[in-house]
């Protein structure tokens, strides 16, 4: 056999423990609370869409940018809940997934070199894009157990080499939401130095107790420096999709669909019709989002009452903390992987959200899933004694 030499350019990355939670819910048969997506199906009105827009004839490249349609309607939304104009020819582009939008944004943006501020723990893909433009991720971490973002801290971290600061919220994993005053914070850091923000917004439609979501989008002098990523995977149930889409400045635009051209030109042609007919026909299934999955937070919490797990209050997303720290000492991939062996539910260590592997003694339970599912699964988690 042949050798030549290979130096990776992602050294540090290896197999998710996405993929390998999932596997091992597999292997045992467990209730996968593991992995981000539900477990019921999306509006048959929204395939029928799919279908009909399949039928007619909508299956070669769509728009580079997007379908004018989607892009008008997302305008449309945009508009209606945070009062921002965003131009649909100029600033709003259509991406398969709120990940490439992340990945083309941080492309755009980041030189070799240069600092990407990146607050943990983190959703997974922000680090090796950072790091495949040759950046710095320079973390942070939220304050545990409460999760705020210090802003003395973070203003420590800016230096002439700073470029981009990355947000999340509501964020993944923990639910934590920031509020508009860590808006004004954020603003003023970036009023003052040479620096962009990417915000992930891919929860904005599930935020909980009466919450208003922080988008930067509500924010004009955040807004002109700003990427603003979100997904219908989250907002429609349709995570297999991969239909997402970017926000932002025409100048930033500019920049970010010189890398989407290249990176998978368009998104798939069928489905940014059948959601942009859906935006229009069923406005309610966004607005009734948040309810919806509050419902089955409370009732997840609820069956979870008098159980040895502490529930860290969340106020977004469709993900519960649990702390283990009154069952168990073991390190929280251990105590996942125990879990999913002896009790039988699959969940994700949170020490694999930070760079570092910062271990509080949490696991996450995604409740984006049936009441049956949510049902067994918490009696068999009722089961778990310290
Ligand atoms: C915080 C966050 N950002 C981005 C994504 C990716 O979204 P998409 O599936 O649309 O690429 C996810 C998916 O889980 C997420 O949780």
């Amino acid at each position: 056999m042949q050798t030549y030499p290979l130096s990776s350019k992602l050294p540090h990355v290896g197999t998710t423990i996405f993929t390998v939670m999932s596997a091992l819910a597999q292997e045992h048969q467990a209730i996968n609370l593991s992995q981000g997506f539900p477990d019921f199906s999306c509006d048959k009105k929204l395939i029928s869409l799919v279908n009909h827009y399949m039928k007619k004839g909508h299956n070669q490249y769509a728009p580079m940018a997007g379908a004018p349609v989607l892009r008008q309607r997302i305008s449309t939304l945009v508009k209606e809940l945070y009062g921002a104009d965003y131009d649909p020819e100029t600033e709003i582009t259509i991406t398969s997934g709120a990940t490439e939008a992340l990945f083309c944004a941080v492309t755009a943006l980041v030189k070799e070199g240069d600092e990407v501020i990146v607050i943990e723990p983190a959703y997974d893909s922000y680090i090796p894009a950072i790091e495949l433009s040759g950046g710095v991720p320079v973390c942070i971490p939220l304050e545990y157990p409460s999760y705020r973002l210090d802003w003395d801290k973070l203003k420590r971290l800016i230096n002439q080499r700073t470029r981009v600061i990355m947000i999340n919220t509501p964020h993944n994993p923990t639910g934590a939401v920031l509020s508009e005053q860590d808006m004004v914070e954020l603003e003023r850091l970036v009023h003052t130095n040479n620096i962009f923000v990417i915000s992930d917004e891919v929860y904005e439609h599930i935020v909980f107790d009466g919450l208003q979501h922080a988008s930067i989008a509500r924010f004009p002098d955040l807004a002109v420096k700003s990427i603003i990523v979100s997904s219908f995977g989250k907002s429609l149930h349709t995570t297999g999709w991969k239909v997402g889409y970017a926000l932002a400045p025409p100048r930033l635009t500019k920049e970010l669909r010189k890398v989407h051209q290249f990176v998978t030109f368009s998104t798939s042609t069928p489905f940014q019709y059948a959601i942009a007919d859906y935006l229009q026909q069923q406005r309610e299934a966004i607005d009734g989002l948040r309810a919806f999955y509050q419902a089955k937070r409370d009732y997840f919490l609820r069956l979870m009452e008098g159980s040895a797990f502490t529930p860290i209050p969340a106020s977004g997303t469709y993900f519960q903390l649990m702390s283990y720290a009154g069952i168990s000492d073991e390190g929280d991939e251990a105590f996942a992987q125990r879990l999913t062996r002896e009790y039988k539910v699959a969940s994700i260590p949170v020490s694999v959200f930070y760079r570092y592997k910062t271990d509080h003694k949490v696991v996450r339970f995604c409740f984006a899933k049936n009441e049956q599912t949510l049902k067994e699964a918490a009696e068999r988690l009722q089961q778990v004694k310290a």
